[in-house]
């Protein structure tokens, strides 16, 4: 479980992604290089070793050749004295005539392996890993006839001891390496990633709506390129919002006048005494107007939230008051549709600073939306709770809950699950916006959670006072 965890983060963090790449290919090369300089070391000094040793027995044999006699013989014996190699010299049977050091039954075994036939030096152990010496015989010859043999020991001990150094100290030095490398493919990757990481902040800042947000441009590079088709792009939506704002805000405003018109004159022609046909087309216009101002009125508050032009009388305010009068509003209509209600007071009295009749129109929003669409027999449950410096009002039904591809749309204007727009599955798409940009404007949060068939949540948040 927790390996699974740990690749997921891998796998989600470019940072590591792209530094682990780096450390993956710059092991390689150290390790390649390692490798080579290794290989080349161990086959530069065992070539060097056996090229002196092969020498020393091809010099020897050669004086012997000219002299073979007793004075001779010690000479070449006394050069090797304090040699690193030990020579021994071998008649034409194999026996030892004489020998630097003394002989051990470790060199005997190599003494029969002499061979009396060959013209040239010979090696007869190259091994310098495993075996005990390294050996090269080279023969002496008189009158045209092999009559014996020179050769040369080199004990591998010191050969094996320079190895292991070399190999402890290429060790270190890859240690070494594979830190310094971690670290700076960590500062490089971090480099290249850091302003990908501020993209995919803003961008995520954009997603939620705040249009403002500016990634900073630097160099003219690909990146630099990418930042600046960022800014472009939420400048433009921020351009494109504003237009439908103010288009929206205009037309309200336009159609305010006609409408109050509509509205007085058909209020007056239901008064009056005309055919009953006439009424019944006078109310119908006076309701529909009704509608028409409400929705106008709406679109202007919105507006006017937003330009920060609406004012808020703001005072210090009850949520268990609020959330009780807004609960006794709906009741009676939840009631006719055979809706419960069910409420969990606060444990202790909670106090926030704000406009009384908005928060009710938040308040009264939602559970007009849970009246709208959840079916009856459902239950809307209200809890208010304290969350360290905020209060948190949950509703929540459980009722058929909202698409997930809509949930993050339902906050804006006009928007609606229902895309047919008919007046007896909802509204107008408003309520939410106006009720987001309420709470947004006490400093608070609507959070909206829901799952298809089980029920949805609204979540208020609202700093205490
Ligand atoms: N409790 C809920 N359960 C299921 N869907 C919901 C719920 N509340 C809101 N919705 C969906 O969210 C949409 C937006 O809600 P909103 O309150 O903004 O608009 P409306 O209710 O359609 O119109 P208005 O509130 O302006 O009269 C609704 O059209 C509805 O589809
Ligand atoms: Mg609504």
């Amino acid at each position: 479980m927790k390996i699974n965890a740990i690749l997921q983060a891998v796998r989600n963090r470019v940072t590591i992604k792209l530094g682990l790449l780096l450390v993956s290919v710059f092991l390689l090369i150290i390790f390649l290089i390692g490798h080579l300089l290794y290989s080349l070391f161990l086959s530069f000094y065992l070539s060097h070793i056996k090229e002196e040793l092969i020498q020393r027995a091809q010099s020897h044999a050669n004086v012997l050749s000219d002299h073979f006699e007793s004075l001779t013989i010690n000479h070449v014996i006394r050069m090797e004295k304090n040699s690193n190699q030990m020579v021994v010299i071998l008649d034409q049977q194999r026996r030892v005539i004489a020998s630097s050091e003394t002989v051990t039954p470790l060199h005997r075994q190599y003494l029969s392996r002499a061979d009396m036939k060959k013209q040239e030096e010979t090696a007869i152990e190259q091994d310098w890993d495993t075996k005990p010496f390294l050996v090269f015989e080279s023969p002496i010859h008189q009158d045209g006839r092999i009559v014996g043999t020179v050769m040369m020991f080199n004990s591998t001990t010191p050969i094996r001891q320079a190895v292991d150094i070399l190999r402890g100290m290429l060790v270190i030095a890859g240690i070494v390496a594979v830190v310094i490398v971690a670290g700076v493919s960590f500062i490089i990757s971090r480099m290249i990633v850091r302003p990908l990481l501020t993209m995919k902040k803003a961008t995520g800042n954009i997603a939620l709506g705040n249009y403002v947000t500016k990634v900073d441009v630097q160099g003219g590079d690909e990146i630099a390129q990418l930042a600046a088709s960022i800014n472009h792009m939420s400048e433009q939506i921020r351009f494109y919002q504003k237009q439908r704002n103010e288009f929206l805000a205009d037309i309200g405003h336009e159609l305010r006048t006609p409408l109050t018109y509509l509205k007085g004159y058909s209020e007056i022609l239901m008064q009056s005494h005309g055919s009953s046909e006439h009424v019944e087309y006078a109310k119908t216009i006076y309701e529909q107007s009704s509608r028409l101002q409400r929705l106008v009125q709406d679109l202007f508050d919105l507006a006017r939230m937003e330009q920060g032009t609406f004012s808020f009388q703001m005072e210090c305010l009850s949520l268990e008051e609020s959330v009780i009068e807004a609960l006794s509003l709906a009741e009676i209509s939840m009631d006719e549709k055979g809706i419960y209600l069910e409420y969990t007071p606060p444990p202790s009295s909670l106090c926030i600073m704000g406009d009384r009749q908005r928060i009710g129109q938040v308040l009264l929003n939602i559970l007009e939306n849970a009246r709208r669409y959840i079916s009856a027999g459902s239950t809307v449950f209200v809890t208010i709770e304290r969350e360290e410096e905020y209060a948190s009002i949950k509703i929540r039904d459980t009722g058929p809950g909202i698409p997930e591809e809509d949930i993050p749309y339902i906050t804006e204007r006009l928007y609606r699950v229902e895309k047919s727009r008919s007046q007896s599955t909802g509204g107008s798409g408003l309520g939410l916006a106006i009720s987001k940009e309420i709470i947004e404007k006490h400093n608070g949060r609507l959070i909206i959670q829901s799952k298809q068939g089980e029920g949805t949540e609204f979540c208020i948040t609202l700093p205490l006072k």
